[in-house]
Formats: C-alpha cells, sequence, structure tokens
C-alpha cells in the first residue's frame, strides 16, 4: 500500500538534522575559548608555587623590585647575584635585609659591613611595606629561577628573568591558531546556512502540493538538485556578482588610503637594542634616553654617551655593547634606523603633547616597554592626530594658562574644554 507522504513526519527528520547540525556549532563556538585559553592555564600551572613561597607572585615583585639592581643567577648587577642568597642566610636576616638594609648594617652585623663595603658603600632600597609572604614569595622564585637559569657564571643577569617572561607569553595561542579556527566556524555558517535555505525551499515546494507522493530520493540527490536550484537562480547570481565587486572596490579604495601609511613597520636596528628589558624590565624611564620629550619638539634618540653610562661597566662582553664601544671609538655615531616619520608639511611637537597635554607615550606609541623592537602603531595619519583632537579634553589642571578660556568655554557650552575647542583643527596649527 502506498502511504500518502505526510510532511510533518518526514520532514521532522530533515529538521532534527539541521537540529543536531546547529547543536553542533553551537558546541564548537562554546568550545572555541576553552580551546584558545586552554594552554594559557597550563602555563599558570607550569609557575606553580615551588613550596615555602608564592613564586608566582615573588616573581612580579622581583621584577618591580629588585630586577634593576640584582640578577637570580651569580652574577653582579649593581647588587650581588642573589643565586643562593636563602641558603647563605637565615630567613630573619632576609626579612630585616629586605626592608632596612641601613639598620642591619649599623647594628654592625658583620657579613653586613663586608658586603655593604664589598659594594663601595652602595645603599639598596628599603622595602618596608614587604610583608613576610612577599619576601618569601620574591626568594622562592629567586629559587626556582635561578636553578633553571645555566650555572655558567657568563650566563646572563636578565637570563633568568627574560626567560621566565618569554615562557609566560608562549603560552597565548599563535594568530594562525585563532585565524584557522575562526575561519573554520565561518564555512560552518555558512553550510548551515545552504542547509537551512535548502530546507526551506523543498518544504516550500512541498506544501504547495499537499498530498502529493514523493518518491523515496536519498537525501544526496535532494541537496544536489537544491543546489542547482539555488546556483541558476538569477537574483542569487546577480547578488553573488553584486559582493565580489563591492569587495574588490573596497580593497582598492583602502589600498589607496595606505599609500605612505607605515603602521606596522618595524625595521630590524644595527644593534639589538630591546625597550623590553630597558623600559620594561629594568624600569628605566623613558625620560632618562629620550631627554627632549618635556623641552621640545623632538623625542632624540640618545647618543651612545647615554648607553655607556650604565654599559661602561654592564655586559661589557657582549657582541653587540661592543658595537657601541666601536662607535665611540670610531667617533661615529650608532645608525639606527628611524620608525616615525611625519612628512615635512607637518609640525608635531612633543613638549606640547607630553609635557603641557600630560599625555603618556603609550597613547600614541603603544606599549613600548613591550616591545624587543621598537614598532610604529598608530598610523601617523591626518586623521589621527584629528580625532584625538576631537575626543581628547585639554589637561588645564594646574595651569594658568588655560583658566580664562576655561571661565569663557563653561559659558558658552556645558561640554568640558577638548583639544578642538583651543585651535587643535586649525590647518595652520599643524601645517607650516
Ligand atoms: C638600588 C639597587 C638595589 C635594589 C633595588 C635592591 N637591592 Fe639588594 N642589594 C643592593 C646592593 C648594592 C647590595 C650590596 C650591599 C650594599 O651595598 O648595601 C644588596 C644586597 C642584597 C642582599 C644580600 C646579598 C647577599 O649575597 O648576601 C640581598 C639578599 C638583597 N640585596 C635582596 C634584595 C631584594 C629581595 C630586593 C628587592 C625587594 C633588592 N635587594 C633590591 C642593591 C639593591
Ligand atoms: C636605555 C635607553 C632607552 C629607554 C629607557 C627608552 N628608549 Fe626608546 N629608544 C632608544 C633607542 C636607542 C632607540 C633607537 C633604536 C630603536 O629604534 O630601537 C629608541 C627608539 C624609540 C622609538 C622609535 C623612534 C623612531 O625611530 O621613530 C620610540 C617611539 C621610543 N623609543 C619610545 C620609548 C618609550 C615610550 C620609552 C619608555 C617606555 C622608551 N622609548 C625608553 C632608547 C631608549
Ligand atoms: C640605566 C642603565 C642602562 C642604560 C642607560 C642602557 N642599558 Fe643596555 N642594558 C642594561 C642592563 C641592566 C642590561 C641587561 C644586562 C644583562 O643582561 O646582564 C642591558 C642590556 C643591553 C643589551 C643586551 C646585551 C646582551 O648581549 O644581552 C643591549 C644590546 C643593550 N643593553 C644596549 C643598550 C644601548 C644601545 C643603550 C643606549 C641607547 C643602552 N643599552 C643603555 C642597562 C642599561
Ligand atoms: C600625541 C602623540 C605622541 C605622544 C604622546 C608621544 N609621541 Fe613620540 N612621536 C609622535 C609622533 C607623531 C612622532 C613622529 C614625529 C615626526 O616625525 O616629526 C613621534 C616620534 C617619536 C620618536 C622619534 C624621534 C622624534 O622625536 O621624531 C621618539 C624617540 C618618540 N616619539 C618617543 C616618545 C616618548 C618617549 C614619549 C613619551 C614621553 C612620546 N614619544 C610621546 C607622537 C607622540
Ligand atoms: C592622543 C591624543 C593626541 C594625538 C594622537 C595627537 N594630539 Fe595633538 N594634542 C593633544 C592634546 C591633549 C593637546 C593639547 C595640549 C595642550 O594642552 O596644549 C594637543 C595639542 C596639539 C597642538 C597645539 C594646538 C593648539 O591649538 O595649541 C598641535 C599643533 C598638535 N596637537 C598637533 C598634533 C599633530 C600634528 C598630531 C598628529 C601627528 C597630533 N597632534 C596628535 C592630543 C593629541
Ligand atoms: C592636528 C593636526 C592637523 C590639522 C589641524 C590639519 N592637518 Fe593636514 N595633515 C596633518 C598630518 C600629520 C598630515 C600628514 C599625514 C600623512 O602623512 O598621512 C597632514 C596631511 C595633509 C595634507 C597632505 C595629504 C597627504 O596625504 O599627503 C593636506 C593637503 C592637508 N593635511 C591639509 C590640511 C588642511 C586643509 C587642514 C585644515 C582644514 C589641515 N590639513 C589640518 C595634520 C593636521
Amino acid at each position: 500500500m502506498n502511504i500518502p507522504f505526510r510532511k510533518d513526519s518526514k520532514f521532522c527528520s530533515f529538521f532534527s538534522y539541521s537540529k543536531t547540525f546547529v547543536a553542533i556549532v553551537i558546541a564548537i563556538l562554546l568550545s572555541i575559548p576553552s580551546l584558545v585559553y586552554a594552554q594559557d592555564s597550563t602555563a599558570a600551572a607550569g609557575a606553580a608555587p615551588a613550596g615555602g613561597g608564592d613564586a608566582a607572585k615573588g616573581e612580579a615583585l622581583f621584577k618591580n623590585n629588585c630586577a634593576q639592581c640584582h640578577a637570580v643567577t651569580d652574577e653582579r648587577v649593581v647588587g650581588p647575584g642573589l643565586k643562593g642568597a636563602s641558603a647563605r642566610h637565615d630567613f630573619a636576616w632576609l626579612s630585616k635585609w629586605v626592608r632596612n638594609s641601613q639598620a642591619v648594617i649599623a647594628s654592625g652585623d658583620p657579613y653586613a659591613v663586608k658586603i655593604y663595603n664589598e659594594y663601595a658603600k652602595a645603599q639598596m632600597t628599603s622595602f618596608p611595606n614587604l610583608s613576610d609572604d612577599d619576601i618569601k614569595g620574591i626568594f622562592a622564585y629567586i629559587d626556582q629561577a635561578g636553578a633553571a637559569a645555566p650555572a655558567a657564571a657568563a650566563a646572563p643577569a636578565a637570563g633568568g628573568a627574560s626567560g621566565g617572561a618569554a615562557s609566560a607569553q608562549g603560552g597565548g595561542p599563535s594568530d594562525l591558531f585563532v585565524i584557522v579556527l575562526g575561519a573554520l566556524v565561518v564555512v560552518m555558517l555558512l553550510v548551515l546556512g545552504v542547509l537551512l535555505v535548502i530546507v526551506s525551499l523543498l518544504s516550500k515546494a512541498v506544501s504547495g502540493e499537499p498530498g502529493v507522493v514523493v518518491e523515496k530520493e536519498d537525501f544526496m540527490t535532494r541537496l544536489g538538485s537544491s543546489l542547482k536550484r539555488i546556483a541558476s537562480d538569477p537574483a542569487i547570481r546577480s547578488a553573488t556578482i553584486w559582493i565580489f565587486v563591492l569587495l574588490v572596490l573596497k580593497a582598492t579604495i583602502d589600498g589607496a588610503y595606505s599609500v605612505g601609511v607605515q603602521q606596522g613597520y618595524a625595521p630590524k636596528q644595527p644593534i639589538s637594542f630591546s625597550h623590553k628589558l630597558h623600559a620594561g624590565e629594568y624600569k628605566i624611564d623613558c625620560n632618562y634616553c629620550h631627554t627632549g620629550v618635556n623641552r621640545g619638539k623632538s623625542a632624540h634618540i640618545p647618543s651612545a654617551n647615554i648607553c655607556m653610562n650604565c654599559h661602561g661597566v654592564i655586559k661589557k662582553e657582549s657582541p653587540e655593547i661592543q658595537k657601541i664601544y666601536t662607535s665611540i671609538e670610531n667617533n661615529q655615531p650608532i645608525e639606527w634606523v628611524r620608525v616615525h616619520n611625519l612628512p615635512d608639511l607637518a609640525y608635531f611637537n612633543h613638549a606640547q603633547h607630553v609635557n603641557v597635554g600630560g599625555l603618556e607615550c603609550q597613547n600614541c606609541h603603544g606599549e613600548v616597554e613591550k616591545m624587543e623592537v621598537i614598532q610604529q602603531r598608530s598610523s601617523l595619519t591626518m586623521g589621527w592626530c584629528i580625532d584625538c583632537h576631537r575626543k581628547t579634553e585639554v589637561n588645564t589642571k594646574d595651569n594658568k594658562y588655560y583658566d580664562k578660556l576655561v571661565q569663557l568655554h563653561a559659558g558658552e557650552s556645558k561640554e568640558a574644554l577638548k583639544v578642538a575647542d583651543i585651535g587643535g583643527l586649525e590647518c595652520s596649527k599643524c601645517h607650516y
């Protein structure tokens, strides 16, 4: 007997196909964050306390407070290498010393007096605010990192520290991984869309002719014929062509706008100078090297003399540091490759922005203290300057120059005084 086709029963199973499919896609979408961050949690687990103190917390404390003067190895920086310090002293001595080394020296402690003299009476900073737990954590970290660093005396002072940072960073997902996952999801969603279209086309076809007996076609033939129908639909075809044309057009326009824009430019420099090491780990102030930022138009690139303030003693044997010596001996400046460069028609002044405006370097240059190689992070286009001038309030605090202007402005408008209001959009302010 021939049972007439009942669309609900047959299509029920069809819909449950697509329901399963939706469920799969949702499951994949939900699992992405955990896939991506799974690596992070293993990295965190790797940095678990070594016993005694919390080494992970200690690492941050060490890098923020001690790393500019101490290495975790045997090597001498400003103070002695701290490898084995927790074995040389009991904890009571260490905690007293770290909180106030001068008091320990003044008490006549023979070891303290000896190293104080040995280090030419250099005074170690006091850290009265560190708790016992903090100090335990710091030495737990030193023991862990000191053991991980190569035993050779020539091991770089920062070797242990930067190694730690690098492995912590390695925990993040690679860009490629995220892109591949993203692409997969997009493909999945497209397939899902096509399936749903097919379902709706088929159900429309069937609902037009109720009671029709449909032959038992297998799923693939149905899919094939529906795809053919979609491909031959003139509306869909012309839509596809339009989308293609618009994409090409957009790519061309974007390309034209980016002529002369060097965002992301990060050339190789003649000496592998690292901001991550100097400004990040050793926390040397930007101002120490870029002496012009508060005083004038140009920030200045430091001369070799500034490097010699430290490298006269630190790491002299490194081939990279030897390049500084060569440059001084030959009286030839180091030929750094310029990264940021506005065209001559534009005028930009650092002091105006940093000193008067109170802006952080990072507003415009990004997280320089994390860059191994310096990179241009902002586009440096006119639109970029103008956009910030429209949005940013003028730093009028403790600046008498602005008092009258603020008063006048408050009479005219309820909004705060923006850079745009003091002429930050006038052509002649930025163009000679
Ligand atoms: C400004 C530089 C400086 C900073 C910052 C500094 N120290 Fe020191 N530290 C020294 C100097 C210099 C000595 C050698 C003794 C002296 O001259 O007072 C020393 C000695 C020590 C000693 C004794 C070393 C030994 O071998 O017995 C310990 C332990 C120590 N510091 C721990 C720390 C810890 C922990 C921190 C961070 C919380 C820290 N120091 C931060 C300069 C510093
Ligand atoms: C120890 C000295 C030193 C310190 C500290 C330092 N810099 Fe630099 N900086 C340099 C040197 C040398 C160069 C040129 C070599 C290079 O590009 O890496 C440079 C280059 C730059 C450049 C690119 C210049 C160009 O060619 O366009 C920027 C931007 C910059 N530094 C910002 C900063 C900021 C922001 C800080 C603080 C977070 C900082 N610097 C701290 C020495 C230093
Ligand atoms: C305030 C001190 C200070 C100044 C100024 C300074 N450095 Fe350094 N620099 C350091 C310290 C500390 C290290 C880490 C040394 C170590 O790893 O033992 C270092 C490491 C380096 C290294 C890595 C050396 C290696 O082989 O591991 C290079 C290259 C370097 N500095 C270049 C420069 C240049 C170029 C300048 C001048 C623009 C400069 N430094 C200015 C303190 C300074
Ligand atoms: C308002 C944005 C802005 C801020 C804030 C800023 N810079 Fe710049 N910086 C620029 C621009 C734009 C250039 C390119 C200037 C040029 O080519 O004339 C530049 C160039 C530089 C250069 C290359 C040398 C030069 O002067 O041309 C260095 C080094 C530099 N900046 C360091 C710093 C440091 C350090 C700070 C923080 C104290 C800082 N900048 C804050 C926008 C900024
Ligand atoms: C991150 C925000 C920011 C960016 C980006 C920025 N500026 Fe500014 N700019 C300011 C602020 C804030 C002031 C106000 C400083 C003050 O109080 O005088 C200012 C002031 C100025 C002034 C003085 C305006 C006046 O009327 O006194 C000039 C000129 C200027 N900027 C040029 C530029 C140029 C050129 C660029 C792009 C290369 C630029 N700025 C990018 C924030 C920015
Ligand atoms: C806040 C600063 C600022 C103001 C105000 C400003 N400009 Fe610019 N302008 C720039 C900078 C920076 C560049 C260079 C951009 C680049 O290299 O991409 C530029 C580039 C240009 C260029 C060259 C375009 C190119 O692509 O090379 C022209 C033309 C120009 N500006 C005209 C004007 C006119 C007209 C005004 C007034 C209505 C004006 N600008 C106001 C900062 C400014």
